[in-house]
């Protein structure tokens, strides 16, 4: 699968967001080592807080069904340029090393950077 099939799967998938208090809209996917894909949505809820991101929605998808190894991520929302991860998805895209995450936008913005670059100096299990 190529980096903008993978980005035409979060497109995909950001049409299930359940965002009525941002009306912000993500969609994400993440490509497995066996070839599949498990896509997700950010989930809003009436606490803000408990809701939930696209990108950790998609993992939490893949990890669930024993699919831990992943090879690419792919975001994507309305954003001017390429729709960044937040921190507390970046901290989770860490902790299963995903050496690659594709950021994209609907207006045809990509930009492809790896692990190293998304999240510097992380704190992972070997800081334990
Ligand atoms: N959101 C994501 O789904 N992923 C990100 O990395 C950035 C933010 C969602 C959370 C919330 O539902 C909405 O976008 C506005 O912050």
């Amino acid at each position: 699968m190529t980096d903008e099939e993978l980005v035409q799967e979060a497109i995909k998938y950001r049409e299930h967001s359940y965002s009525p208090y941002s009306h912000f809209a993500v969609g994400a996917a993440v490509l497995t080592k066996s070839g599949k894909v498990y896509g997700g949505c950010n989930i809003e809820n009436a606490s803000y807080p408990v809701g939930i991101c696209a990108e950790r929605t998609a993992i939490v998808k893949a990890v669930s069904e024993g699919e831990r190894d992943i090879v690419a991520l792919a975001v994507v929302g309305d954003t001017p340029g390429s729709c960044s991860p937040c921190g507390m998805c970046r901290q989770f895209i860490g902790e299963f090393k995903i050496p690659k995450i594709i950021m994209a936008n609907m207006h045809g913005a990509r930009k492809t950077v790896t692990l190293e670059e998304l999240l510097p100096f992380a704190f992972t299990d070997s800081d334990m």
